[in-house]
């Protein structure tokens, strides 16, 4: 078994999958401690890893029916993330691995995200869950810290086609739901606002005139936050479905126009989603519009989860027991995302 291990930010995660790559549980804990500071307290969120980890841990091996008896590799996130976040997950995998005598994997969590796709996909029939997918495929990576657009070539690596030049997709939906006087984490509770709006009662701006495959979201949430200042307290309250409606498209739209170019581009027609917006519905809705073969993780598998860190193990080489001693995480991505 493969016991994979995930605290990057502010989910303490762990997962048990089979050799093969089945995924036999996946624990994710939810500090929900963050919401009253409107975002992650790096600090709070360590200590809570520290809290958390090893009942996750034997909660997920529990869940898989198994035991550490049964585990022969140990995958963890190294970054990037927040450091401290990182560390618990990081020592906790090598304590767990070194008192065992266990090979330990460690995962870029960014490769992490693409991996979801090498696991069963959303129904997409009544025939069941769609089978995992196999590269060569295209990615778009959504979530809180990092969007961007991956042509996987193998199991192991992926080139980058275009990256946002500032906020990440997940991060706009952050930023524009506290506009609007949302909880956070933003982007669920604005896409259930803009489930009662109208999509086109403003034309907020898409950069869809930005050249190549890249993204740009900070312009967006500027728009809306004038739009808001112009309109004023009571009107605002009166609009917020339609105003979370239209912010919601446009941030849709631009993250599918790039994938539509990407597609005409490069010439692969499967596509998959991943990260935390990927979770969402109009985005999920969009593209299947525009892609013929959309491969769809489960919500489960497009917020941080531990079974994707293992899924992407299962495709690197492992450290063996004395080469990962000095293992450290890295807070900032090893490349320019
Ligand atoms: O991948 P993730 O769980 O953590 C990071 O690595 O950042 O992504 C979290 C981000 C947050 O910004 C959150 O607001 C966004 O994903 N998110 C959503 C939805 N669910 C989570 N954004 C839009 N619609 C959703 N349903
Ligand atoms: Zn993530």
């Amino acid at each position: 078994m493969i016991l994979a291990l995930e605290t990057s930010c502010d989910d303490t995660c762990a997962a048990v999958l089979t050799p093969a790559g089945a995924v036999r549980s996946n624990v994710i804990s939810s500090q929900g401690v963050h919401d009253q500071f409107g975002g992650v307290v790096p600090e709070i969120a360590s200590r809570h890893h520290l809290q958390l980890v090893n009942a996750v841990v034997d909660d997920a091996l529990a869940r898989a029916r198994t035991t550490l008896d049964d585990v022969s590799l140990v995958a963890v996130t190294q970054g990037p993330g927040l450091v401290g976040a990182l560390l618990v997950g990081v020592a906790t995998a090598k304590a767990i691995a070194s008192a065992r005598g266990l090979p330990l994997a460690p995962v870029d969590h960014l490769q992490g995200h693409v991996a979801a796709s090498f696991l069963p996909g959303e129904a997409t029939t009544a025939a069941g869950a769609a089978p995992p997918l196999e590269p060569p495929f295209l990615c778009l990576v959504a979530s809180g810290g990092h969007t961007f657009l991956a042509h996987v070539r193998d199991h192991a690596s992926f080139d980058v086609l275009g990256r946002t030049l500032d906020d990440a997709a997940g991060e706009a939906f952050d930023k524009g739901a506290r506009l609007l006087g949302l909880p956070y984490p933003g982007g669920p509770h604005l896409e259930r606002l803009a489930a009662d709006g109208d999509p086109q009662a403003f034309a907020f701006p898409v950069a869809d005139k930005l050249a190549g495959l890249d993204f740009s979201f900070s312009g967006l949430k500027t728009a809306l936050l004038y739009k808001v200042r112009d309109l004023g307290e009571q009107e605002t309250q009166a609009r917020r479905a339609d105003l979370a409606a239209a912010f919601q498209r446009a941030i849709v739209e631009a993250l599918a126009h790039r994938v539509e170019r990407a597609v005409e581009e490069t010439g692969v027609q499967r596509v998959s989603i991943g990260g935390g917006v990927a979770a969402n519905g109009a985005l999920r809705a969009r593209l299947a519009g525009v892609v013929d073969q959309l491969h769809v993780p489960p919500r489960a598998l497009c917020t941080d989860n531990a079974a994707m860190i293992g899924a992407a193990a299962r495709h690197l080489t492992a450290l063996r027991p004395g080469e990962y001693d000095d293992l450290d995480a890295y807070p900032t991505g090893r490349r320019d995302l």
